[in-house]
Order: structure tokens, then sequence, then C-alpha cells
């Protein structure tokens, strides 16, 4: 007997019925047996299935049929990929035409421009529009304290590096956060403790006991739709964080990447409850527009500007002449107010489907995520590594992210996910997030 006939055996009996999708297959031993041929015939059929992702091997138990056979097998289509691992913006939602218009427009505009070196801080054109953007998110700010930076990355990464004017040296930083800056900070060495943040947010008389304590320069805080577990704080949480700052003298870093998916138009940024300088903003175009164009801001207390602007200096001269044009355009033509409108209901519907998803096949305390749905954590009962799952879900085609870079060394979890909607179509997050539950309560009983 060839191998190929024990395959087209399996695919026979699962679709009359003999074999359940799930179910554990025949081990080697008894099938060879069954069939009268020999056991590497077997291991042959079952590891040319495997490598088709129709079945898959639990080690110390045996092989399993995937929840999907029958859909893999009949229609392909019918268990096409879904993607919540990618955090890019939504591909299909992007102004690509508009942008490249604007483009061609700062070519024109800035020609002169280009042929030498621009100003440190960014185009003061710019910077005005920027001033004027930044009123619909609740900040005020004249153009001379804004700096254009390369990707709002940019300006953590130097403000981690920044002495602040007081005079102390640690990070406080809530664990998980933005991979980014766990980077920024292990790069530089910097001293730094965290702080837990969960669907719940933080425990802020622990943060008060951090900043009495440990000589915090900064917080670093991502105030609304945090990565990566989606929660906001409450305006009366925002303004308590601030007036701890205040009261022990340290300085915020608030990241508000996402701030402009925002529909709730009564949510303030903590810089709304501190406008003079104890809070330095920062604010990203790549989620809403396209994170190649490496365009941000961020809003500097004055006795830091010459500071902020030496180190700016210092990584690149200044951020490319031309994007700054274009985005100068962009915003002042009207277009990036109507772009934002279309970002924020599509991903709101796809928040509110997420949300859905989760009430329907999830445990209510395992899960964290917001309204725009671009991130959300689920967390896994403590003995499931998300490493494991997070294979097992491959085969599915489904693509979640691990955590374990959101945190620092000292604060690492293994059991927790990260999924984005961002490019996960919204027919498609029902069922994503269906094999996901499926997922972790088959690793539960194989381990029982
Ligand atoms: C919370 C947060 N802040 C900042 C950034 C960096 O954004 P930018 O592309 O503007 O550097 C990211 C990127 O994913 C992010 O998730």
């Amino acid at each position: 007997m060839k191998y190929e006939e024990i395959m087209r055996g399996i695919d026979q009996r699962i679709a009359e019925g003999k074999l359940k999708p799930g179910s554990k297959l025949p081990s080697i031993r008894s099938l060879s047996q069954e069939l009268s041929c020999s056991r590497n015939t077997v291991i042959k059929a079952y590891d040319q299935l495997e490598k088709k992702h129709l079945i898959y091997a639990v080690p110390k138990s045996g092989y399993y049929i995937v929840d999907s056979y029958l859909s893999r097998k009949g229609n392909p289509k019918a268990n096409k990929k879904i993607d919540f691992l990618s955090a890019g913006p939504d591909k299909q939602a992007m102004p690509f035409r508009d942008y490249q218009h604007c483009i061609n427009q700062a070519i024109d505009l800035y020609k002169e421009d280009m042929f030498s070196y621009s100003e440190i801080q960014g185009l003061y054109s710019l910077r005005v529009q920027l001033s004027k953007q930044l009123q619909d998110l609740q900040v005020f700010t004249p153009p001379e304290r804004i700096c254009v930076v390369t990707g709002s990355q940019q300006a953590l990464h130097l403000l981690a590096s920044l002495p602040f004017p007081n005079g102390k040296t640690n990070i406080c930083l809530e664990q998980p956060t933005h991979s980014g800056f766990i980077e920024s900070i292990q790069h530089q060495k910097a001293v730094a403790f965290g702080i837990e943040r969960n669907s719940r947010g933080i425990d802020l008389q622990y943060l008060e006991e951090i900043f009495k304590h440990h000589d915090i320069k900064c917080f670093y805080t991502v105030s609304r739709f945090h990565n990566p577990t989606g929660h906001s704080y409450t305006n009366v949480e925002k303004k308590k964080i601030v007036e701890l700052a205040q009261k022990y003298d340290v300085y915020i870093i608030e990241d508000d990447y996402m701030g402009d998916l925002d529909t709730n138009l009564k949510q303030d940024p903590m810089y709304a409850y501190n406008p003079s300088g104890r809070v330095i903003y920062t604010k990203s175009f790549s989620k809403v527009m396209l994170p190649g164009l490496r365009l941000g801001l961020a809003v500097i207390p004055e006795p830091m500007i010459k500071s902020f602007l030496q180190a700016k200096y210092a990584a690149d001269l200044h951020t490319p002449v031309l994007t700054q044009g274009a985005l100068e355009i962009y915003l002042k033509s009207g277009m990036f107010h109507a772009h934002i409108q279309k970002m924020r209901t599509m991903y709101t519907n796809k928040g509110m489907v997420l949300q859905e998803a989760f009430k329907t096949y999830l445990r209510p305390s395992s899960y964290s995520c917001s309204l725009s749905g671009f991130y959300s954590t689920i967390e896994l009962p403590k003995q499931l590594k998300a490493t494991k799952l997070i294979e097992r879900l491959k085969l599915e085609d489904v693509y979640v992210d691990r955590t374990n870079h959101m945190y620092l060394p000292d604060y690492k979890k293994e059991n927790i996910i990260r999924l984005s909607v961002s490019q996960v179509e919204v027919e498609s997050i029902n069922i994503g997030v269906k094999k996901i539950a499926e997922g972790i309560s088959r690793l539960l009983k194989e381990r029982r």
C-alpha cells in the first residue's frame, strides 16, 4: 500500500463522519496493523498531511485532525488567513492617491529648501498647521513648542536619554507597553520601574509609591488605546496621574499615538490638565496614515527645547522636508480631517465586532480591548504559554502576537497574546476569535 492511499483513506473516513475533525487519528502502530503496511508508510502519510496543515502532532500523545479539515479540503477560501498579528494600518483605507498628490505639490513648493539643510525643529509652516490640528485633541500649544520628529519613536528615544529639569534619573513605565520604548530603555541602560496595566488600568496608590521613593524623572504612559491592552484611562484617572506627577515633581511623557481615533470627544489628553510643561505630549502619524512616512511630533516644555533639539540634531539633523511639506498640504487642504472621520468609523465598527466576539467566546476577565479595536490582549490560563497557542493557531491560519518583548525582563508574563484587528476583515473577526477560544480549550484539555 502507498502512502497516498492512506491519505485518501483518511480523507474518506472524515468525509463519511467515521473520523471527526478535532479528534485523534489512529496511532501509527494500529493503522499499520489495520492496513497491513509498514509503519514508515503511515508515518509518511501523516507527515504529508501535517505539511498540508490538515493534521498536527501533539508530543507524547499522537496526531489530531484540525477543526477546519473539511473547509480546507473543500473550499480553501473558506479558511483564508486571519491576521491579528500585523499592526500596520488597514491597507484598503490608506489615502495613497491623496498623499501622492500632496507629495507632488510639496516637490514644487519646497524644491529650493531641499538643496540645503532645513530647520531642526521642523518646517515652521507645518508646525503652524500642527498647532491648529492639535486643538481638535484639546492640546493647545504655540508652534514654537512643537518639534517635528522622524516618527514619534524618535521623540521617545531622545526623551529617554535626556536630563530632565527635576534632576532625577529613573523612568517609570506601564507593563506591558510599546516595545519600541522598552528597546530604547534597554539600549540606553536606563533604570526603569514598571507598573502593571491591565483591563482595569493601573494601581494609582502603587504609582504614588514609585513616584515617592524611586527618583523618577518621568512616567511614560500611553493614555488612550494603550499598546498592547487597548485600555484608555478615564478623565478622572488622567487628572489624578497628573496631580501625582505634580506632587512628586515627575514629568509625564504622554504617548497619544492614536488619539485621532477617539470618537469620544469628551476625552481629554493628560496634557490638557497641565499644558505648561509637566506633560510632554507625543503624537504619531503612523497608525492613521502611513508608517513609512516616519512623521510624528512632540510638544516639549520650554526649558527642555534646547537640549531636545541638540539631541535631534545629533540623531538626524532634521526630518525630511518632502514628507513634512506633504503633511502640511494634507492638513491644510482638509484631507486629513476627512480621512480621520472615515478611519474612526471603520475602527469603531471593527472594535464593536471584536468586543461582541470576546463576550461570546472568552471568560469575562480574560481579555482587554478598546473601542478602536486596534489593539487588545487575551490572558491565557496560567498553565498555558502564549508561544504554544500561537504555533497551534498558525495551523488554522490564524496569526496573533506574543507580548514578551513588551515587558521589562523582571516583569515578563508568558501567557498574554496581543491582537490587532487593523488588517482583519470585519467578517473574519468573529471566526478568528472563535478559533482562538477553541485553541485555548483544546490546549487545556491536552494538558489534563
Ligand atoms: C504606543 C506606540 N507609540 C509609538 C509608536 C511609534 O510610532 P511611530 O511610527 O510614529 O514612530 C508605536 C508604534 O507602533 C506605538 O505602538
